[in-house]
């Protein structure tokens, strides 16, 4: 992989560290140019996901200078691989895990983030409605062919939860360019504490809570109870303006989404997603049924 860049890149690369934080199957790769590192991400152009790097380019490289995201130094085809090379960033993802002091930072990160990112300097973007809204739902489909293994809880609920899975998109509408994928894999604090938001690959504009609120199911795989992890929040502005009901939605079409994700068949050269998304849906789960209790 160092020698194809080296020729494709037409630059001598002197280390690579392969990222494996991700589940794209494409190539993620920081690269040591002799002294000076850069951040490689390709894909063949056939493949069904290349479309997600255009997207990620195009949107890069529209964010104003202070959003935290690594610069986009150059996109493009190269030999058959839709290539992005970013600045370099040298961090660590954070940690969510109760009383970690990653949290604090996170959470303000993102909102001054969203707050930069209003109005959207994106407007031609989708909305989210119809980029997350397609995908971000899962009751009503295994209603319609349940599952062996569904939960008993889930299964008694079914009726309920297929008809909250809709209700965030009541709330999804605004002038806010959403990243649409905030997970701790998405995110890089740097030995100074800027976090720095990656892989903008999934954009669309919409309502300034989804980022901030997407990282509550990740602060609960970490370890907190539903109750603390919407705590965390407290006092950041776009969570505490949205409707109850649009947040319990929320959590539901998550639980729902992964819920039925988990049981697909594992995609070709990605292995380890599947386990992942049963443990999201366990997370999901448990602050679905903290706000419905
Ligand atoms: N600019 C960067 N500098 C250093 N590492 C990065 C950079 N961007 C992303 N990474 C690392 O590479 C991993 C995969 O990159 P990402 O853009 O999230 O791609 P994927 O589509 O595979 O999720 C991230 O989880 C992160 O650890
Ligand atoms: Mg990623």
């Amino acid at each position: 992989m160092r020698s194809f860049l080296a020729a494709h890149l037409g630059v001598p690369v002197v280390a690579a560290q392969v990222q494996g934080g991700g589940f794209t199957p494409g190539i993620a790769v920081r690269l040591d140019l002799g002294g000076e590192w850069v951040f490689v991400k390709a894909i063949p152009v056939g493949h069904p996901l290349a479309a997600k790097y255009r997207t990620e380019a195009a949107t890069a490289v529209r964010l104003p200078r202070q959003v935290p995201a690594p610069r986009l130094r150059w996109h493009g085809d190269q030999a058959g691989w839709v290539v992005l090379i970013f600045d370099d960033v040298a961090g660590t993802h954070p940690d969510l895990s109760p009383g970690s002091p990653d949290i604090g930072i996170t959470v303000a990160a993102l909102s001054a983030m969203t707050e930069i990112l209003t109005p959207t300097p994106a407007g031609d973007l989708p909305s989210t409605s119809a980029t997350r809204g397609r995908w971000l739902r899962g009751w009503a489909e295994l209603s319609q062919s349940l599952p062996d293994d569904l939960g008993d809880w889930e299964r008694r609920h079914l009726p309920v939860l297929a008809d909250l899975e809709s209700r965030w998109l009541g709330g999804a509408d605004g002038s806010t360019l959403v990243h649409g994928d905030i997970r701790p894999d998405n995110l890089l604090i740097t030995s100074a504490g800027t976090v720095m938001v990656v892989d903008w690959a999934q954009p669309g504009n919409g309502a300034a809570w989804q980022d901030i609120t997407d990282l509550i199911p990740h602060l609960i795989m970490a370890g907190h109870t539903p109750q603390a992890a919407e705590t965390t929040l407290t006092g950041v502005p776009a969570w505490e303006a949205v409707p109850p009901d649009v947040i319990t939605g929320y959590a539901a079409a998550y639980a729902g989404y992964w819920t039925r994700m988990a049981r697909r068949p594992d995609p070709p050269g990605v292995p380890h997603l599947r386990a992942y998304q049963r443990r999201a849906s366990q997370a999901a789960l448990a602050w679905t049924k903290y706000r419905t209790s």
